[in-house]
């Protein structure tokens, strides 16, 4: 059997005459950036994900460098990060000459661990971007708490996250100053090629979004502050408006396949419970935990990845290769170790629980359109694997 890591082909032939019919449409009015299917993106997700301004953007990435201009990121300023996430958390930092500063992970949610984000806060600590990592909610109270004490603004990094609800039913993206999203096309809502959107309910800062995105200006070819070209074009938009109205059915779908591969797990006498973090026998394989599902919320996780560990996850990654089954490393390397960011000078032990999680993490198939069979074959090979 054959298990890729993503298989999208089945979404588009689900919607496709939908899809094909838009994308024409777009074609046929020659209105490519920007503009009506834009605007109507923006409104739904407004409505959709519940706050008062949206603004569609080029990418995910640009989506955060876009959060970070708009609150004033000057060279010298500093950014607190969690260490393990993808590289356009810390990356968009250094590209306003900000300077990164890292904070440790907790080891059930993968999220940026509150008390040691407080830990790194100095003088000159103006932001936190907490990351909702593989579409589950960070500890937001504590974080908003500790911003607020310490006057540092908040840019959630929604990326992985559409949707996704924190334990008072507010969606993620919402709750701090800018949230940041993206569609890249593995997302759970994810658009034919690069997009982001980016929200707040702050009005000043909703006007420096929407000009920033056009090089800072209002009126054509004047220019109020220094932004870029961060628009979203208008073939992406009318994707992701084609695809919101099911978004929470592919999530929901995920969580199912999600339980499936615990149930599995822990019937196969692999894994005890989900949310464990300690390798007490090295044949067992530990399981990601929702720690918001019992709130009552009805997103509180949309498994934009499915995340075990295992301790030889290298010799597993390959095997799973072999049989045939998608799998992948997010992310092998933490931002403290990154050459890149040697200049820092973080050394290696810095952050225990962030190295631990680039050794012993493995991503697993979950889209929605995996079926039960699928999922028990990737156990069950798993199982050969470990028993072998
Ligand atoms: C956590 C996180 N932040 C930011 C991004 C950047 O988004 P994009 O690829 O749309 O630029 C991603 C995308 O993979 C992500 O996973």
């Amino acid at each position: 059997m054959k298990v890729p890591l993503l298989d999208l082909k089945p979404q588009y032939n689900f919607l496709k005459e939908e899809l094909d019919a838009a994308v024409i449409r777009v074609a046929e009015s020659q209105y490519f950036i920007l503009g009506p299917e834009v605007e109507k993106l923006e409104k739904s997700l407004c409505e959709y994900l519940e706050c008062k301004y949206a603004f569609g953007v080029s990418s995910g990435t640009d989506a955060l460098l876009v959060a970070l201009m708009a609150i004033d990121i000057k060279p010298g300023d500093e950014v607190i990060v969690p260490d393990y996430s993808f590289f356009a958390t810390a990356g968009v930092v250094s590209r306003l000459n900000a300077k990164p500063v890292f904070a440790d992970v907790d080891p059930v949610t993968f999220n940026i661990d509150p008390m040691d984000f407080e830990k790194k806060i100095t003088t000159k600590t103006k932001a936190v971007i907490p990351v909702h990592l593989y579409g589950q909610s960070c500890d937001m109270d504590s974080i908003m708490q500790i911003a607020s004490k310490h006057k540092i603004k908040v840019i959630e990094d929604a990326a992985q996250a559409i949707g996704v609800q924190y334990k008072d039913g507010r969606c993620v993206g919402t709750i701090g100053d800018i949230g940041c999203f993206s569609f890249f096309p593995s997302k759970n809502l994810g658009c034919f090629g690069d997009g982001g959107l980016v929200t707040t309910n702050d009005k000043e800062l909703a006007y420096k979004l929407k000009i920033l995105r056009v090089h800072g200006g209002e009126a054509k070819y004047y220019h109020k502050i220094i932004g870029g070209n961060f628009r979203l074009d208008a073939l992406q938009a009318v994707v992701i408006n084609v695809k919101l109205p099911h978004l929470d059915s592919w999530s929901e779908a995920r969580r199912r396949n999600a339980q499936l591969y615990s149930k599995f797990f822990i019937e196969a006498g692999l894994s005890e419970e989900e949310g464990k973090i300690i390798f007490d026998d090295k044949n067992k394989v530990l399981l990601p935990k929702a720690v918001y599902k019992s709130s009552g919320v009805k997103n509180y996780h949309i498994y934009n990845q499915y995340i075990i560990r295992v301790e030889n996850r290298n010799e597993l990654k390959e095997f799973l290769t072999q049989n045939n089954i998608g799998n992948e490393i997010y992310y092998p390397l933490p931002f403290h170790l990154q050459e890149c960011f040697e200049y820092l000078g973080y050394r290696k032990g810095d952050f225990p629980v962030s190295e631990d999680l680039a050794n012993t993490t493995l991503a697993l198939p979950v889209y929605s359109d995996l079926t039960e069979e699928q999922i028990e074959y990737v156990v069950q090979t798993i199982n050969k694997f470990i028993r072998k």
